[in-house]
């Protein structure tokens, strides 16, 4: 085990690679220059065997180890921006406005590539590596992960097992967090649309007013988490967007509406889009009025695989210290599109901390560089304890 003093001269560089991300961030399919950064700096670590342009802008590098035979493990990292103003400040602040880093997806991306330049040099290690950057996470379907996956990378690369990481701000710098099982929720989109009869705001008596018929179906959906869903099982349900009419001495002929679910548990995807549709319909019906209903999922619940969280529990507790692993993590009701990974192949997902900073998709969020060795050395161990048992 190595221990993080071992990666010090990495951090260094890897906080070179992270600050350049971080001032020309990319979003969703479009990390074109990310993209090329990522397989130039692969290139210079001596790493041959580098696939680009999977699902439009992925990579897979692959490193063979030079202590025998063996399966290929994933290690995933995620490439792409948000659509934010940055306001944190710093001098390697975003160039480009209206787009910044604001989950650390530059810092993923970092910690691997510092992984990447180690295990590269030291190959110790039986059968492969594959490291997975992958595009769009933070977009909705089809996201990167989804399509990296749909592009069959697991087939083609002869990944056995797949891990991946996230910063965690509000966890201490140098320490984890992780669980079996479902650790992010789902993420489902439903969009309705309340069809009445409009006509002046002075005659609503001659109307079908779809505003009040939507106020009622907004208040009947907070039943359906408060009295329909077993109060220990995870279930969102918001409504988010509404639109009705431009002027205020019209009723319009309709209304519509939009929000998401998000859940811990799969089965109770099947549920919510049942009593949305049926709850909606019901109370739209009883004031003479019809909807419209369109549920979209999006990505699966991430869940983590026994035998591979232990294996990633293992190596944290011993990098780190028993003390520094958090192996009951809470789930959080946030979706990740890992979960199409986890999905193909068992695995884990680990949160590493990222310190006091602002919090994730916040406009001052800013990747904590001295996270850097402590990504990079538990995807450095892990490798070496999972390749070689
Ligand atoms: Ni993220």
């Amino acid at each position: 085990m190595r221990n993080v003093e071992t990666f010090r001269d990495l951090q260094r560089d890897a906080t070179e690679w992270r600050r350049h991300l971080h001032e020309n961030p990319e979003l969703d399919f479009r990390v074109d220059n990310t993209a090329r950064f990522v397989a130039e700096k692969l290139a210079s670590f001596g790493i041959d065997h580098i696939q680009t342009g999977i699902a439009e802008t992925g990579i897979v590098a692959v490193i063979q180890g030079e202590a025998g035979e063996g399966p290929t493990i994933g290690l995933r990292a995620d490439m792409d921006a948000l659509p934010i103003l940055e306001a944190s400040n710093k001098p390697w602040s975003s160039k480009i406005a209206g787009k910044m880093h604001a989950c650390g997806h530059d810092g993923h991306t970092a910690m691997l590539l510092g992984a990447a330049k180690y295990l590269a040099n030291t190959r110790q290690f039986k059968g492969s590596v594959a490291l997975i950057f992958q595009p769009a996470e933070e977009i909705e379907l089809p996201s990167g992960g989804l399509k990296m996956v749909e592009a069959g990378i697991m087939e083609r690369f002869n990944i056995s097992r797949v891990f991946g990481m996230h910063n965690s701000p509000g966890l201490d710098v140098g320490k984890f967090a992780i669980c079996d099982g479902p650790m992010m929720a789902s993420q489902d989109d439903f969009n309705i649309v309340v069809k009445g009869k409009g006509g002046h705001a002075a005659a609503p008596h001659r109307t079908v007013d779809p505003v009040v018929i939507a106020a009622q179906i907004i208040l009947g959906l907070q039943t359906l988490v408060s009295r329909s869903t077993d109060p220990t099982e995870a279930l969102v349900i918001s409504v988010t967007k509404l639109k009705a009419a431009n002027a205020n001495n019209i009723i319009p002929d309709q209304v519509e509406m939009g929000g998401t679910v998000r859940t811990l548990v799969p089965r109770l995807r099947d549920f919510a889009e049942r009593q949305i549709l049926a709850s909606s319909s019901g109370i739209a019906r009883g004031f003479g009025a019809d909807v419209e209903f369109k549920y979209v999922r999006s990505v699966p619940v991430t869940s983590n695989h026994t035998e591979e969280t232990n294996l990633a529990i293992d190596v944290a507790r011993r990098f780190v210290g028993s003390a520094s692993v958090n192996d009951k993590a809470r789930a959080g009701m946030g979706a990740e599109d890992f979960a199409y990974m986890l999905q193909a192949r068992p695995g884990a997902m680990i949160y590493v901390g990222n310190g006091s900073t602002a919090g994730l998709h916040h406009p001052a969020y800013d990747f904590n560089d001295d996270a850097l060795p402590y990504g990079i050395g538990y995807w450095v161990n892990l490798v070496e304890v999972v390749q070689c048992i």
